[in-house]
């Protein structure tokens, strides 16, 4: 029986029912590769025959959370970001991302990378409330995304001043 998208909103009211712990949301990231493994998922959701854009698979009534699939619109390279206060999990579908997670120093302003990787084909991980982010992928990049709540209508904090790819390079040399 492959995993399908009935299987990964099962696990994933299974998983935040008490709560989006570190704990909850691993689960939920599991399930995401698990589905990423489904072939007829990822062509369904992210094949040649979808138009652009974001489509929601999902929202869940009680607990809030969504399932989004998203065909960007090109590449995309985002600043350093939060979410307010919504966790957010990625997962890899087609192409890669690369993922960098990021920190303001104690008495500085402007956050720093603290680690950059390479999101394949079926990966997936998370960034809690407040963990700030970046993503850089090309324009055949497709992703699978969990989300709190809808994240459109949050503060998110954007810092638009740090020059994303130049402090990679300079802080973590790649
Ligand atoms: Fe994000």
């Amino acid at each position: 029986m492959p995993y399908e998208l009935k299987n990964l909103v099962a696990d994933c009211r299974q998983a935040l029912q008490n709560g989006a712990t570190k704990t909850a949301l691993g689960e939920v990231c599991a399930a995401m590769r698990k589905i990423l493994q489904n072939p007829d998922f990822v062509e369904q959701h992210f094949g040649p025959a979808r138009e652009i854009g974001r489509s929601t698979l999902y929202h869940d009534p009680a607990l809030d959370f969504h399932i989004y699939a998203h065909i960007p619109d090109g590449a995309i390279l985002s600043p350093p970001h939060d979410h307010a206060s919504a966790w957010a999990a990625y997962g890899q579908a087609i192409d890669h991302t690369q993922m960098t997670g990021w920190a303001i120093p104690g008495g500085e302003t402007l956050p720093k990378p603290l680690i950059t990787y390479r999101m394949a084909p079926g990966s997936a991980g998370y960034y809690d409330v407040g963990e700030l982010h970046s993503i850089d992928m090309p324009a055949s990049s497709r992703f699978l995304r969990i989300t709190a709540t809808d994240i459109d209508v949050l503060p998110c904090r954007y810092f638009h001043e740090v020059d994303t790819r130049k402090s990679i390079a300079k802080y973590l040399g790649g």
